[in-house]
């Protein structure tokens, strides 16, 4: 992993292009915070009806490693080796010289030009494409992360020195983006590959910023990695055996990997281990154009397990249907996002 100096941010208000990713410590006025989060645009959860919204749109294509693994094996891919080899996959991208390996792609592409292959021309165009789409939506338009959209959705909760829980923690990125915002409490990460805490979250550059509060003066303070108190754990969701014992319980590209059969069960996973009063907040890809094309284009890369697009409507529906109080929902720049509280 690439990772920048600790000393290059020494103000806020600054963001800056690593090679693999951007770091973002910019507040927001208001005419900028509108162009990227747009919060509590449904004034009545009860009003709405399936009929009205209808359902998620669901992505059908899908990674050549699982399709092969299918036909190899003569069955569905299990849900739990779809995500071993998602995360490899996407891991892989983080970690990336984005610069150099468009460079590299590039010179690729041009040289199969000269050898009059076809098949390797087209497939060095897909790989092409393929780093320049990422380069847009991680390194330019910093959509994956998000941190001023996160911020905005996470700001303003009643805790202090909360216990968070993470499911499906993967590398942990809002976790420890609400653990900035919200310090001096401890964090639970728990996700059943063991590859997210051994390589993804171990790997998660220990340079990167998170823009939070200072306990002391109540003031703006940079944390990293190594300042929060973690506890991964390497385990399915459905073993633990946690009380009501969270201030907050955090999921972020979950829900939309269960059909609608389980997804009351997800809430459930949710509201389980929630201290009474305590804030449920979950995050899932938005349904729009660029995303349909983005799960298109990086099919091979993202595309291993069940997944839905929705609007925020048609998520709000399915937490407010399975006993949730939405207290802020809206769009951050590629995920709904929703803090809801248990009924
Ligand atoms: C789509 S990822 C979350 C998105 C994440 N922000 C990322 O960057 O990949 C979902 C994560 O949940 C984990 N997961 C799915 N079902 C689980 C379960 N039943 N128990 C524990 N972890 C689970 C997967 O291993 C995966 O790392």
């Amino acid at each position: 992993m690439l990772e920048v100096e600790r000393n290059t941010i020494t103000e806020f208000s600054e963001t800056e292009l690593t090679p693999s990713f951007r770091i973002d410590l910019r507040e927001y006025n208001e005419k900028e915070y509108n162009k990227f989060v747009k919060l509590n645009t449904v004034s009545d959860w009860s009003q709405l009806s399936w009929s009205q919204i209808g359902k998620p749109y669901e992505v059908t294509s899908f990674a050549r490693e699982k399709k092969e693994w299918e036909k190899e094996n003569q069955q569905d891919l299990p849900a739990h080796t779809s995500w071993t080899m998602f995360n490899r996959s996407f891991h892989e991208w983080f970690v990336k010289d984005v610069p150099a390996e468009i460079d590299q792609k590039k010179k690729a592409f041009f040289n199969s030009l000269t050898r009059f292959k076809p098949t390797e021309t087209k497939a060095a165009l897909g790989d092409f494409v393929r780093i320049q789409l990422w380069n847009y939506a991680h390194r330019v338009e910093d959509g994956i992360w998000d941190p001023r959209g996160k911020r905005a959705l996470f700001e303003g909760l009643d805790v202090q020195k909360p216990r968070i829980l993470f499911l499906g923690a993967a590398e942990g990125y809002e976790a420890m983006q609400l653990s900035a915002m919200y310090p001096g409490g401890e964090t639970v990460f728990v996700d059943y590959d063991p590859y997210c805490k051994d390589t993804r979250f171990a790997e998660f550059p220990e340079s990167y910023p998170f823009l939070g509060v200072n306990q002391l003066t109540g003031g703006k303070k940079v944390y990293r990695k190594s300042d929060f108190e973690i506890h991964y754990i390497v385990d399915d969701i459905r073993n633990l055996t946690f009380g009501q014992e969270f201030d907050i319980i955090l999921s972020v590209g979950m829900l939309e990997h269960f059909p609608d059969s389980h997804k009351a069960e997800v809430v459930e996973w949710h509201r389980k281990f929630l201290k009474p009063g305590g804030y449920i907040i979950m995050t899932t890809p938005r349904v729009q154009l660029k995303s349909k094309l983005y799960y298109e284009i990086m099919a091979d890369v993202m595309n291993h397990t069940y997944r839905e697009l929705m609007s925020i409507e048609q998520m709000g529906l399915y937490l407010y249907d399975n006993g949730l109080d939405i207290l802020r929902s809206g769009y951050i720049k590629v995920h709904n996002g929703i803090v809801a509280k248990a009924k």
